[in-house]
């Protein structure tokens, strides 16, 4: 089964347009062994629920770490089961720079995304590639720090997304093969924490300035089980594209 994320990010303003591109991508004729979820912003999950049909999936981008409580502006579990979301992106990269959540804010996230029962995207990710053969600690520490204390049963609705900053918004992705050593190595990283057969189980998406023209490319390797996509998701007709040519 191969999964493919769209996360709109902040790119779409109106609920008038997030229904459109919802009606879009339900139109497509989508295969049995994909599944799209659709990440929107807070404020149009509800009319986005409503137009995406019934095979395509409802994520949300963020969840906070406490179920309720005195929290101004915080979107908790329960508010996302309400409105029917089942999938939950925790930790990507633009959370962690611009709203400065750190490893143990993620790890909250995770554990309280888990207790919802939610199905959790964890995103990790090198600022820099600096030598083009190895793949960045970082990635590994990240990867870590998420799933720590993280029980082995709560893995299977874990998929890590190998997001490398450099090639988030800009036009250049990583190449399929270094996308998937990182692939690898984050497989290696959970084997050591949880054993090879959990680390086999494990989704390991890839995620940076993935489009139409590259989008086969990393969908289709065998190691790689789909992939997270920003910007082109919000251009009804690219995603449309990107969907039907899988
Ligand atoms: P872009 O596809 O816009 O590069 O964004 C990738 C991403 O961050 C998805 O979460």
């Amino acid at each position: 089964m191969k999964l493919i994320v769209a996360n709109w990010k902040a790119y779409v303003a109106t609920a008038k347009e997030a229904e459109r591109i919802a009606k879009k991508i339900a139109q497509v004729k989508i295969k049995k062994s994909t599944t799209v979820v659709v990440c929107p912003p807070f404020v149009f999950l509800a009319a986005v629920k409503k137009k995406i049909g019934r095979t395509v999936r409802l994520g949300a981008q963020d969840v906070f770490w406490k179920e309720s409580g005195p929290y101004t502006g915080a979107i908790t579990p329960d508010m996302l089961k309400g409105v029917g979301v089942g999938t939950v992106i925790v930790g990507h990269s633009e959370r962690r720079q611009h709203f400065s959540e750190s490893d143990d804010i993620i790890r909250k996230k995770v554990d309280m995304a888990l207790a919802g029962g939610f199905d959790v995207i964890i995103c990790v990710g090198e600022r820099e590639r600096e030598d083009k053969k190895a793949v960045p600690e970082s990635v590994g520490e990240q990867t870590r720090a998420a799933l720590t204390g993280i029980s082995k049963g709560a893995l299977a609705r874990i998929t890590i997304a190998y997001e490398p900053i450099w090639a988030i918004g800009t036009g250049v992705s990583d190449t399929p093969n270094d996308a998937l050593s990182a692939a690898i190595y984050i497989r290696k990283v959970v084997s050591e924490m949880f054993g090879a057969a959990q680390a086999t189980m494990l989704k390991v998406l890839y995620g940076g300035s993935v489009d139409s023209r590259n989008i086969r490319d990393f969908v289709l390797q065998e190691g790689i089980d789909g992939v997270l996509v920003g910007r082109a998701s919000t251009d009804k007709e690219e995603f449309a594209k990107m969907l039907a040519s899988l």
